[in-house]
């Protein structure tokens, strides 16, 4: 009896430490375990923002490139900015071993994968890689198509924190299934990977892909220039026109991706990589740099590192911005902002500088308030407006703001 009695209170407190300690996991897994699953909304509750090596390296990827481009970003601004993904994409494979299991280039990556997403994970950032949905990648490479299960355990194996899955050699293969199949190996890991589904919007992925991938593209691959067009790839505007119409399907965890960033690969003018990355932030889209962020020029840096357009760009609210007005070359869009303001940018495409204006009542709010607008380039106060914003914007360029009546 009295033993009982002395031994009751022990288990007690057992059991309240075991509860508390239960109750503590929970709170810190909350943000990605639900009924001890990954849950895929919450691994990109805001655009994730990175850098991926295609669009300025395409197949030229080595370990050191990777690991230098690490350490830049880890020391340079961007890291300290959000940037946190380091992504390799194509062309980092080369065969499979005898078990299947997936080879990474021995010439190019003497060290391994693993080795080098510990490097990446050792600057504070995280890891990323790619493949696809078919027989082959794009690039010609081994891909997962018969081997999502093993491919999704061998990345999270080696602490891969996000898979780009692309779309080439998928022959008649059902985009939903394909997608499906590979977030269910992925949540199969248990380990939190972000999902980029990569197929340029062919299957409308918007009407199927929320809570199967957390962004996915919208279009073609884009191409280092303002309007251009070539057999695969669209200048940037061409790839703003493509997104509109699709404003309702984004929100945190499952965002449109109008495809990565080329600011600083030097096909356009510095204005019009102000716009490119200005709209990127309006439509929350993932800030996936895509230069040489080694060597990048003071213009360049002042784009990709612009705090307040990145703000807009994560804003809580995760609301996509929509084109307001449109009249031939100039435009109007506007993005709601979770502390009441809205990001506002007023689009000049023609070759001509053009005053360009938006009421107050354009972005919902009643006419007659007086509203402060802080111009987000010139990091400056406007002052505070009535009724209504109007400024001289020049040929191929924007004027962005941020609105707060
Ligand atoms: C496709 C994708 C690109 C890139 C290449 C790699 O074109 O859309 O972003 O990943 O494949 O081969």
């Amino acid at each position: 009896m009295s033993r009982s009695i002395r031994r009751r209170p022990l288990a007690f407190f057992m059991k309240i430490k075991l509860a508390l300690l239960f109750s503590l996991a929970s709170f810190l897994l909350l943000p990605t375990l639900v009924n001890g699953q990954v849950d895929r909304n919450a691994l990109a509750l805001t655009p994730p923002m990175g850098w991926n090596s295609w669009n300025k390296f395409q197949c030229h990827v080595t370990e050191d490139l990777v690991k230098s481009v690490a350490d830049s970003i880890a020391t340079n601004g961007m890291k300290d900015a959000g940037y946190q993904y380091v992504v390799i994409d194509d062309c980092w494979q080369v065969s499979r071993d005898l078990n299947g299991t997936i080879v990474a280039d021995p010439k190019l990556f003497p060290s391994g994968i693993k080795a080098l997403a510990d490097y990446v994970h050792s600057k504070g950032l995280k890891f990323g890689i790619y493949s696809d949905a078919g027989s082959k990648t794009c690039g010609g490479r081994p891909a997962s198509q018969g081997y999502e299960f093993q491919d999704a355990q061998t990345y999270a194996s080696w602490g891969v924190d996000y898979l780009k899955y692309d779309w080439c050699n998928t022959g008649t293969r059902n985009a939903e299934e394909a997608y499906s199949t590979m977030n269910r190996a992925l949540l199969a890991t248990a380990r939190p990977i972000v999902f980029s589904i990569c197929e340029w919007g062919s299957f409308k992925p918007w009407l199927w892909a929320n809570g199967i991938g957390n962004l996915w593209r919208t279009t073609g691959d884009i191409h280092d220039c303002w309007d251009c067009k070539t057999e695969y790839e669209t200048g940037f505007v061409l790839l703003l026109d493509r997104n509109v119409g699709l404003e309702s399907f984004a929100g945190p965890g499952h965002w449109n991706d109008p495809d990565m960033l080329e600011v600083g690969n030097g096909g356009m003018t510095t204005s019009e990589y102000r716009a490119h990355f200005s709209f990127w932030a309006l439509l929350a889209a993932p800030l996936i740099a895509g230069n040489d962020v080694r060597t990048m020029s003071e213009d360049t840096r002042n784009i990709l590192l612009n705090k307040e357009v990145i703000a807009v760009d994560q804003d809580s609210l995760g609301q996509q911005g929509r084109r307001i007005w449109k009249k031939d070359d100039l435009e109007v869009w506007s993005r709601s902002l979770s502390d009441g303001g809205r990001a506002v940018i007023l689009l000049n495409r023609s070759k001509a500088a053009s005053e360009i204006a938006v009421t107050w009542e354009q972005i919902g709010y009643p006419a007659h308030l007086d509203a402060k607008v802080r111009d987000l380039w010139a990091h400056r106060d406007l002052g505070i407006f009535h009724d209504r914003f109007s400024t001289k914007v020049d040929s191929h360029s924007v004027v962005m703001f941020r609105v707060l009546p």
